[in-house]
């Protein structure tokens, strides 16, 4: 087995290399210094991969590089892969999982239907509605990247694991469960991008320390929201955890209303402070 990885998963493509006991293959992200001059994408792969599975990581976000992942998938086939089993760290679009209004397109769909083309297996990471693994033709399997939260929190004296929305309770409970922490779920209200609603919940807060956890975190305006209603409440410590960090927006400005922003390295920001690698090793030996 040898692991690839695009330009948007370099630092967990190592981690999976390592973890796996296998060989990283060096890519060439620029043709000449600088890149192409009008933006487009170019990769080479700098060692062999005829006849081997490779492992092929590449986050889906920001947009050129899903170009730059379907470019590694050509040069896998051209280089004369046996078996592509492609990882999708943070699988952009998966928000767009339907047809929300008459004339859109099912965005997470139509990635699937690209991204199977040069593979034979794809696993995600806490994708954002699981059942866009529906859309993939080749086995899909989604690994949670809760477990990898759940282990940053660990001996960090958490007593309290809530989740900022009613979707997001599963995550809470998962991490709580993990933790064995009690954990609970908030009442939230979108009325646009960047504006949320908190509903106020009966809930002993009082002088606890308190981790909000979510799949993504992007403009930080859900998170931010629910830390300032806690510590109103008397929240002694709240910490914002997160799979993919997005932070689009100045998020971590916005975020400067929790004690500590943590996030994984399905995404690399500031806040990445741990690594799925262990879990999706976990699933791909
Ligand atoms: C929504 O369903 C997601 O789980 C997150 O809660 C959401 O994407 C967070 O967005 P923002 O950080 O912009 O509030």
């Amino acid at each position: 087995m040898k692991v690839v990885a695009g330009s948007a998963s370099l630092a967990l493509g190592k981690e999976l290399a390592r973890a796996l006991k296998a060989n990283l293959v060096d890519v060439a992200f620029e043709k000449h210094a600088g890149g192409f001059p009008d933006g487009e994408r170019y990769v080479r792969l700098l060692g062999s991969v005829a006849g081997d599975h490779v492992v092929l990581v590449q986050s889906t976000y920001p947009d050129q590089k899903i170009v730059e992942l379907f470019l590694l998938q050509d040069a896998l086939v051209e280089a004369g892969a046996r078996k592509v089993t492609l990882v999708i760290p943070y699988f952009g679009y998966g928000r767009q999982d339907k047809r929300f209004e008459e004339g859109e397109p099912v965005s997470a769909r139509a990635l699937a239907r690209r991204l199977q083309l040069h593979a034979d297996t794809v696993f995600t990471v806490s994708v954002h509605n699981p059942e866009v693994l529906g859309f993939f033709e080749i086995p899909a399997k989604d690994v949670s990247g809760m477990p990898t939260v759940a282990r940053y929190l660990q001996g960090r004296d958490i007593d309290l694991v809530l989740a900022p929305d009613e979707n997001a309770e599963r995550f809470a409970r998962e991490v709580g469960t993990s933790l064995k922490t009690e954990w609970d779920f908030l009442e939230k209200r979108r009325i646009d991008s960047f504006t949320v609603e908190m509903k106020r919940k009966a809930m002993d807060v009082k002088g606890r320390h308190v981790a909000i956890v979510d799949d993504v975190i992007s403009t930080g305006v859900t998170i931010a929201t629910a830390a300032k209603m806690l510590r109103e409440q008397g929240a002694k410590r709240v910490v914002a955890a997160c799979v993919h960090g997005l932070f689009a927006a100045n998020a971590l400005t916005r975020l400067q209303a929790c004690d500590e922003v943590v996030a994984t390295d399905t995404l690399l920001s500031p806040a990445t402070k741990v690594s799925v690698a262990p879990e999706i090793a976990a699933v791909l030996r």
